[in-house]
């Protein structure tokens, strides 16, 4: 059955969910007030529909669908709280599972709103099989119907809210913060003159390490928005009683490479390197 949401924000993410939900004939609308020319690009580009305002757009939708930077996901939910929305709410972005909680608390759940935590794994889904949304929550089911047969599998956990969140930071704490490890070796290696001993040896030793190491290349412009997410993660990891300090330095990592937001990719990894030893929030980006 067609049921009409609502995507905050049309990001890379947002916007490549939007167009599922649309393949499968539903109506999606987005808010444009505050958002970039890039992400009204998406929007238009995903088929979603503009909606004059935020309380417009909550009057007319029975879903709405957070997915947008991590430091923004509790503000983005309190704005939607703030003006009495009814209906179901997801939060489908990189938050350890305590931050779903308080994003359920303040929407008030079990009262007019039903809170569905998530965590998005994967790139945005363009085909299938290479994108999970895992969805934990008394609605999640209703949830994972909308998105049908289509490019993006909606997975239901068991658990409360915060089950997904949990198994996205999970996730995430290897990748990203393998990413973020590897870059800061390189910086090392180039700042100490080993950087092709290091490299020798990595090709005799450990194979992969070399090109894992150059995934920080393609995924700096990302850095802006993981640091976030790190932060997230190293939360999680101390709240569950576990040494969070590898994703606090991961976040730091991430924040000094905040300058390659609007750079195109792959950055050069020297620039890389050079803003990393550059020291705290002084990305230098060519
Ligand atoms: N991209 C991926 O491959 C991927 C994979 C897995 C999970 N995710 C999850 O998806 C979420 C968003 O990722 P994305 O790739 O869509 O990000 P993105 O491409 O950077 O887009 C972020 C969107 O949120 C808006 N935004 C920026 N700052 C905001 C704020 N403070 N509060 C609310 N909205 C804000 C942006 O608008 P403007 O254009 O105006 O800045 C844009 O529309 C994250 O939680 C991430 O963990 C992404």
């Amino acid at each position: 059955m067609s049921t009409t949401l609502a995507l905050l924000h049309p990001g890379d993410m947002g916007a490549a969910l939007g167009a599922c939900l649309v393949a499968q004939g539903h109506r999606v609308v987005w808010v444009p007030t505050g958002r970039s020319p890039a992400t009204r690009a998406r929007a238009e580009a995903s088929g979603l529909e503009a909606a004059a305002s935020l309380p417009q757009a909550l009057a007319a939708v029975h879903v709405v669908i957070s997915v947008c930077p991590p430091h923004g996901a509790l503000t983005l939910a309190e704005q939607v709280a703030s003006h009495g929305f009814r209906g179901v709410y997801v939060d489908a972005n990189a938050v350890a599972p305590d931050t779903a909680r308080r994003i359920g608390a303040t929407l008030g759940t079990g009262g007019n709103v039903h809170y569905v935590d998530g965590g998005i794994i994967g790139p945005p889904p363009q085909r299938p099989g290479t994108t999970r949304l895992y969805l934990a929550g008394a609605a999640a089911s209703e949830v994972a119907e909308l998105f049908g047969d289509g490019a993006l599998d909606a997975i239901v956990l068991h658990g409360e809210p915060g089950t997904a969140s949990a198994l996205k930071m999970c996730y995430a704490a290897y990748t990203k913060g393998l990413t973020a490890l590897l870059a800061n070796i390189r910086a090392l290696a180039n700042h100490e003159g080993v950087a092709a001993d290091l490299l020798a040896e990595w090709q005799r030793s450990q194979p992969e390490a070399t090109s894992r190491s150059q995934a920080i290349e393609s995924q700096a412009r990302k850095a802006w928005r993981w640091h976030g997410e790190m932060d997230e993660i190293a939360r999680t990891f101390q709240q569950a009683g576990l040494p969070g300090g590898f994703h606090e330095a991961a976040a730091e990592i991430y924040r000094r490479l905040e300058a390659f937001k609007d750079i195109p990719p792959p950055a050069a990894l020297a620039d890389i390197e050079a803003a990393l030893l550059a020291g705290p929030h002084s990305g230098v980006a060519s």
